[in-house]
């Protein structure tokens, strides 16, 4: 990859790239030589980008976005509660297997297979374009994505468009959906019925998408996607193969995540990397 376009990719995730220039005589004996803080990019990264729409180039700048040292998100009160008999009987298992992409949006904007639907302001569905080679699993909608009915709005929905930008993507040249379509109370980890009862719709949605390759983000996805109990920290930096179509999946950390932790983007932006070099493959 050749440096300026590398230097945007890093610039866009917030990731401070250190440059050697020849120092003035001067200053030789004032500084100690500048260490590259960036990975080495893999091999395969420097192949030929995909075939597909150009990104628009990545603005050039030296500073991280003000919005990486912003606080995460506050959460809300909300009011868990168990899964009725009521919800039981209207599970989707068996109702979703055949519908088409727009009949399934419907079908989940009415769900009420679970609890989340007596909370939620709307469910969300996905975004992003249906023909996509790469998938976006993330966990669930928040305040912002369950107020504005689209995935990744917030603040962490801002660093994931870094990081896609990243990589070359705009984000309406992937698909972003989520393992549940409704807002779970305060931010809490989905329930297992939850993750049962959303599953076949996002089953379909793999299905319908057919993508090259899946990017799971943070320990939710990939735990649910993988049925693994493992960390993140072990299931990341591999090639997994996801369902009967054996797509490759790379599980990465969550950008909610990389704002509390932001010395892990440089391990986020090798997972980037596995993952282009994936789409990248004939
Ligand atoms: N976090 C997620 O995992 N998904 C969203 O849509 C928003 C925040």
């Amino acid at each position: 990859m050749e440096q300026p376009l590398r230097k945007s990719y890093l610039d866009a995730m917030g990731i401070t790239q250190w440059v050697v220039r020849q120092p003035s005589a001067s200053e030789v004996e004032e500084r100690p030589a500048a260490q590259p803080l960036a990975p080495e990019p893999v091999a395969a990264a420097k192949a030929e980008p995909p075939a597909r729409p150009a990104a628009k180039p990545v603005a050039d700048h030296d500073a991280p976005p003000a919005w990486l040292n912003e606080a995460p998100p506050s959460d809300e009160e909300w009011h868990p509660s168990e899964t009725s008999d009521e919800a039981e009987q209207l599970s989707p298992r068996s109702i979703v297997a055949d519908l088409g992409w727009d009949a399934l949006q419907q079908h989940i904007a009415a769900c009420k297979a679970c609890e989340l639907h007596r909370s939620r302001k709307q469910s969300v569905f996905g975004t992003g374009s249906p023909q996509a080679d790469l998938l976006i699993i993330g966990e669930a909608p928040g305040a912002d994505e369950d107020r504005l009915g689209e995935p990744f709005m917030g603040r962490a929905g801002k660093l994931l468009n870094a990081m896609l930008k990243a990589i070359g993507f705009e984000r309406s040249q992937v698909y972003i959906a989520n393992i549940l379509k409704c807002r779970p109370p305060d931010n809490r980890d989905p329930h297992v019925e939850e993750v049962s009862h959303c599953r076949p719709y996002l089953m379909r949605q793999i299905e319908l998408i057919n993508p090259k390759v899946i990017l799971a983000v943070g320990r939710v996805s990939a735990q649910n996607l993988l049925q693994s109990s493992d960390t993140l920290g072990r299931l990341r930096g591999r090639t997994h193969h996801f369902g009967t179509g054996n797509i490759p999946l790379i599980a990465t950390y969550h950008p909610a995540y990389l704002l509390r932790s932001p010395e892990q983007k440089a391990k986020s932006w090798q997972d980037l990397q596995q993952t282009l070099s994936l789409l990248q493959k004939p």
